[in-house]
């Protein structure tokens, strides 16, 4: 029920043309009742053993006998549906589908959208692919250990290129790529998109050895005129997605770095050089050209909303600790952010808390306008997944256009479930 929502469990699209629904209505992706599925997937979950490629057997839990689950592939426009079924996941389990802007009801958290799916229970999730983009899906309930454990997939809503996915995952230590511990290989050649997706909790710097790159796409919105970049990583945000446009060179392999640990995706044939990660980064702030229009003015705001992360000694759930606060309230004595349709909403999120943040709000996508003061002055950065370090300050704007309760919460899984969360309702 809406009451047991619970701290326990806490744990987004492409190019941006016009009608993309960062500013108009999500009516669209609610699909007729009676519309054939173009992509239809059962997904069964298990609690059991599998195996990571090049390590050896993790106990945990799969999809479709796997972990990560299957791939979702659908192209935009498609309409999806997906049938969970629970076989022996103890405790139930749902699935959200992270950073698609869903209608509310097959968001997936449990205790606010539906009810937990427990062990012999099925739930089916439909809505309509509008946006193009690299995403995830994983379940929302106890998601700190669940994610963890490896309830989670890929999900790539495609206008159709090379694509080569690198989903970065740690079970119990263990860094994986798309599953797999240690040097992964795939074969390309040419252009190819690289979907990075890091569903791990903290952030994780990314980078190409052999090439130089372009970043085409941030949480599944399209980089307005990307530059080349070399030498330079990038940043993936804990929930967040980056996609790379490489070339690669003829006959040579390429490897991604992937944090600087022993796993790396080397894509193509051959020898791939290994270098340190670089010391410059990609600063989103300032990458790409502004577009000639944005979806709205974010100096018409219609409501402003403060998001201070604090930390203070306290109680919760009866233990002694030092707890995230939020505008200084501790969870679940958190007001919830309160709007009305069609509200331009502007935020301050800013973090005093000693420790970074990945920030992620269901259900819509937020654009970034300043952070610790500097205007955002490169292709217009939207995002559902913002790395927010200590003592930095963000200004975010978005529009209010997907009725519902939302959730907005810090994606480190574990610092949710210590109460790092609240809600954006519709009034
Ligand atoms: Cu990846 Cu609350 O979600
Ligand atoms: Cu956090």
């Amino acid at each position: 029920s809406a009451m047991d929502m619970g701290y326990a469990d806490y744990g987004g699209g492409p190019a941006m043309p016009a009608g993309h629904h960062h500013g108009s209505s999500v009516a669209e992706l609610k699909p007729a009742a009676d519309r054939a599925a173009d992509v239809s997937v059962r997904l069964v979950a298990r609690k059991e053993r599998f195996d990571i490629p090049g390590r050896g057997p993790m106990d945990g839990y799969t999809l479709n006998h796997t972990s990560p689950g299957p791939q979702i592939n659908a192209k935009q426009g498609d309409l999806i549906e997906v049938t969970l079924v629970n076989e022996s996941v103890p405790d139930g389990m749902t699935l959200h589908w992270h950073g698609v802007d869903v209608p509310a009801a097959e968001d997936g958290v449990a205790g606010i959208t539906q009810d937990a799916v427990q062990p012999g229970q099925t739930f089916t999730y439909r809505f309509v692919a509008v946006d193009a983009g690299t995403y995830w899906y994983h379940s929302h309930q106890l998601s700190h250990e669940q994610v963890k454990k490896g309830l989670y997939g890929v999900l790539v809503i495609s206008p159709g290129t090379t694509d080569v996915v690198a989903a970065v995952h740690t079970y119990d230590k263990v860094r994986t790529v798309n599953g797999g511990y240690g040097e992964r290989r795939v074969a390309a050649t040419g252009t190819v998109r690289l979907r990075l997706i890091n569903t791990d909790n903290g952030p994780m710097a990314a980078w190409v050895d052999g090439t130089g790159y372009r970043v085409v796409a941030v949480d599944g919105t399209a980089v307005n005129d990307p530059p080349p970049v070399e030498g330079k990583s990038v940043l993936v945000t804990a929930g967040g997605r980056i996609d790379l446009e490489i070339t690669l060179p003829p006959g040579k392999a390429v490897r991604i770095g992937l944090g600087g640990g022993p796993t790396t995706l080397v894509i193509g044939d051959g020898d791939a050089p290994t270098a340190p990660e670089p010391k410059d980064r990609v600063d989103l702030l300032t990458y790409g050209k502004p577009a000639a229009a944005l979806p709205f003015d974010p100096a018409k705001a219609t409501r402003h909303f403060n998001y201070t992360i604090g930390r203070r000694p306290g109680f919760f759930n009866g233990k002694p600790g030092l707890w995230w606060t939020i505008n200084g309230h501790q969870y679940p004595k958190v007001p919830m952010f309160m709007v009305t349709e069609g509200d331009l909403v502007t935020m301050t999120v800013k973090n005093t808390s000693g420790q970074v943040h990945p920030m992620h709000l269901h259900g819509h996508h937020v654009l970034v306008l300043t952070r610790n003061g500097a205007q955002a002055t490169g292709s217009p950065w939207w995002t559902d997944s913002l790395n927010v370090e200590d003592n930095e300050t963000y200004e975010i704007a978005f529009l209010a256009d997907n009725p519902g309760i939302w959730m907005d919460h810090c994606h480190n899984l574990p610092h949710a479930s210590q109460g790092l969360v609240t809600h954006l309702m519709y009034e």
